[in-house]
């Protein structure tokens, strides 16, 4: 069956960019309705527990009005988890998180963490949402996936998209490749997310079975400089307004 492959936009960077100054501006859902009208299918939002950048009331305007369905990135951390039950959104992924880190390093250890797992995917999942777990392309982790209920799998491209030396990144696409067709053929949907760009995108593509792409921080990149331009003629047509 030849399917397209379907673009999530992750908001998160818009949200950044607001916290930075404690302004309303630029807003995330506006910026969803931009990623709508260009063609995404999804928009992502990351509720981190230390809520630096996507705040508890972005997930509930988003929750109603965004044009697309909202997929809720979040830890299994209680807190969030009693949010995610309230919102109801359509897809949830689930992400180890540290407080420290950058950005989610690393999948989750679907083997170690079993049980709360198992359990948080059927509260979601009974609850009306698809539960999706984030994980590295290794086949026992992803038996373990299966095992958890979970429909979804969202494979980390990270290690893969940052690498540098041409010859460990092909083994990582080795990997990513082998992962995808492992999550297949356990009857898992395959997502893919973190760290992809249009450098690197050719290689991603070779990944089988591909549903959705969930992409954030390099299209909130390009976009500086894709708006930068109009921006600056917006600002520089409102201050011709001066008369001195
Ligand atoms: N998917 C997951 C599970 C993530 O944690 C992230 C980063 O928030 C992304 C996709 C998007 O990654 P990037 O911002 O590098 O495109």
């Amino acid at each position: 069956m030849n399917r397209s492959l379907k673009l999530g936009v992750n908001i998160d960077h818009v949200a950044t960019l607001r916290q930075a100054r404690g302004t309303l501006y630029p807003d995330p859902l506006e910026a969803a309705k931009v990623c709508a009208k260009a063609g995404a299918v999804s928009i992502t939002a990351h509720l981190r527990e230390d809520r630096r950048h996507i705040q508890d009331a972005d997930i509930y305007r988003l929750s109603k009005a965004c044009p697309l369905p909202l997929n809720l990135e979040m830890a299994n951390a209680e807190e969030i988890i009693r949010i995610a039950l309230d919102v109801k959104p359509a897809e949830i992924c689930l992400v180890p998180e540290k407080r420290q880190e950058l950005t989610t390093e690393g999948g989750l250890d679907v083997i170690k963490n079993f049980q709360a797992l198992e359990e948080t995917v059927s509260r979601l999942q009974d609850n009306g949402s698809v539960v999706s777990l984030f994980v590295e392309p290794d086949p026992k982790t992803l038996e373990a996936c299966a095992k958890t209920g979970a429909r979804v799998v969202e494979l980390h491209t990270g290690s893969f998209c940052d690498a540098t030396d041409p010859a460990k990144a092909e083994m990582l696409l080795k990997k990513l490749i082998g992962g995808a067709q492992c999550a297949h053929d356990l009857g898992l949907q395959v997502n893919a997310g973190h760290g992809i760009n249009l450098a690197n995108i050719a290689g991603i593509l070779k990944m089988p079975h591909l549903d959705t792409l969930n992409i954030g921080h390099s299209i909130i990149a390009r976009a500086v400089f894709h708006g930068l331009e109009n921006a600056v003629r917006e600002m520089i047509a409102a201050m011709s307004e001066y008369k001195a």
